[in-house]
């Protein structure tokens, strides 16, 4: 799984030879459209390819993070604590290393506000100057930086003040949008507001029995998290009252881009989503009525506040009509058949919704993460050339793609289940930290170099 990438993929000539062709001007979200031929299959000048972190997931040692402490609680929802991480937060250039080892042009990571704001009022100008430094680095890396201002964790002062379920949350996350498009933005290329916000809602639509379990030891989780931290609540975005937070997180998104823009006019800013692709399970299906009871809100909130709508698309679940069976599952090479979750990761599964993406907001899409959860790295080296074919049809047919960003760049922390699942295009010791490149970045950066699949 984790052997490095060797030979004539990654000598001196052929990275030096990315400089030019590939690298960007951010001059315009979309790019343009380059003529291309059926065989040579050409993405256009401009596309950006990438590879997508999240700091709680690499950084390591948030200790001001609201998750941290739902880490350390009994009963936890965590398999394990996240600890060190990849510890990103120290290695961030040799995560850069690895970026321009496998040839790509852009990267998309947080900056994580409990570091940033770690007082409720009060911005570190230190750890302000952390996240400059990195952006700096990946610049002068001829590496552009998109930037999640929220992903997943918060800090501990804001879930002990209620979390999304706080009706001053919206202003607060606004507070530190401006903050960071005043401090950061003139180095960002593109701004992604709040990651996956939905995300609860979408799986409690089509699998309510799996939350109900877990939404149990949630809840007990976050009560013990106040009693520990004193106060009468404790809300992060794992707890169970997802309903009661989306109207603050729909107007933390508006409020957040209205900040970020009237900071930074020009820098493309946008909600990222997480899109499962409900397709037709047989010609009864109700897979539109889902899509819109999952999704219709935060289209309609990416069409009134987004230069471009993020797409996250990792699975693909046919929904059946009432009483129809569901139809037969695909073949996937490499898969074991007794492993369904698996056999429901089809590289169509992204082109349907970025087009659904595209056809329901009118903006442009950029896939700001999709990959595959693997110990067999040969299933991500097949699935990336079919995914990007697919993306390229979604291309050829007119669909502005702004990009393409893998998750991940390197095997992270995958929240309630800890280190065990591997999405990284490169592996990490846990010990020493020291990253190697796996054979699937190979497949990749040679159609991220070319441009062409
Ligand atoms: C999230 C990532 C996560 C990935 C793989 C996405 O839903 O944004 O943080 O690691 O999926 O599970």
């Amino acid at each position: 799984m984790s052997n490095p990438i060797d030979g004539p993929h990654l000598d001196r000539r052929s990275l030096l030879g990315v400089g030019g062709a590939t690298l960007l001007a951010a001059a315009s979200p979309v790019p343009v459209r380059a003529a291309s031929s059926p065989t040579r299959k050409s993405f256009p000048h401009g596309f950006r390819w990438g590879a997508s972190t999240a700091g709680y997931q690499i950084e390591g040692n948030q200790t001001n993070a609201d998750l941290w402490l739902m880490e350390q609680v009994q009963p936890s929802a965590y398999a394990e604590r996240s600890g060190d991480a990849c510890d990103s937060y120290h290695r961030y250039e040799q995560d850069i290393a690895l970026l321009k080892a496998i040839g790509l042009n852009s990267y998309r990571f947080s900056v994580e506000w409990s570091r940033i704001e770690p007082v409720r009022g009060e911005f570190s100008h230190a750890e302000l100057d952390h996240y400059r430094r990195m952006i700096a680095a990946l610049r002068k890396a001829g590496i552009d930086p998109v930037v999640t201002l929220f992903h997943v964790a918060a800090p501990r002062w804001f879930a002990e003040a209620g979390g999304w379920l706080n009706p001053e949350s919206p202003d607060l996350f606004a507070r530190y949008c401006d903050k960071v498009a005043r401090e950061l933005g003139d180095g960002m290329a593109f701004a992604c507001t709040i990651n996956e916000p939905q995300v609860g809602l979408t799986f409690r639509a089509f699998s309510p029995g799996y939350f109900k379990a877990k939404d149990e030891i949630q809840a007990r989780a976050h009560a013990e998290a106040a009693r520990r931290s004193g106060t009468t609540q404790y809300v992060t975005m794992d707890h169970p009252d997802i309903v009661g937070m989306t109207p603050q997180l729909l107007s933390a998104h508006h409020k957040g881009f209205a900040a970020i823009k009237a900071a930074r006019p020009n820098l493309p800013t946008g909600v990222t989503l997480n899109l499962v692709d409900f397709e037709p399970g047989n010609a009864e299906s109700s897979h539109l009525a889902m899509r819109e009871k999952a999704y219709g809100a935060w289209m309609d909130a990416a069409k009134q506040s987004g230069d471009f709508v993020g797409v996250q698309t990792y699975r693909q679940i046919p929904i059946p009509g009432a009483g129809a069976k569901m139809p037969p599952l695909p073949e996937m090479p490499f898969t074991d058949p007794k492993a369904m979750g698996e056999m429901i990761k089809q590289p169509s599964a992204l082109r349907n919704m970025v087009e659904y993406a595209h056809q329901r907001t009118g903006k442009p899409v950029f896939v700001t993460e999709n990959g595959l959860e693997t110990d067999d790295d040969r299933r991500r080296a097949w699935y990336i050339p079919q995914v990007l074919a697919g993306l390229h049809q979604a291309i050829e047919s007119g669909l502005p793609v702004i990009g393409y960003m893998h998750w991940s760049l390197i095997d992270n922390f995958e929240w309630l289940q800890g280190y065990k699942p591997h999405f990284g295009l490169a592996s990490v010791d846990r010990t020493t930290f020291e990253r190697k490149l796996k054979p699937s970045a190979a497949v990749y950066g040679r159609i991220a170099r070319s441009g062409r699949i």
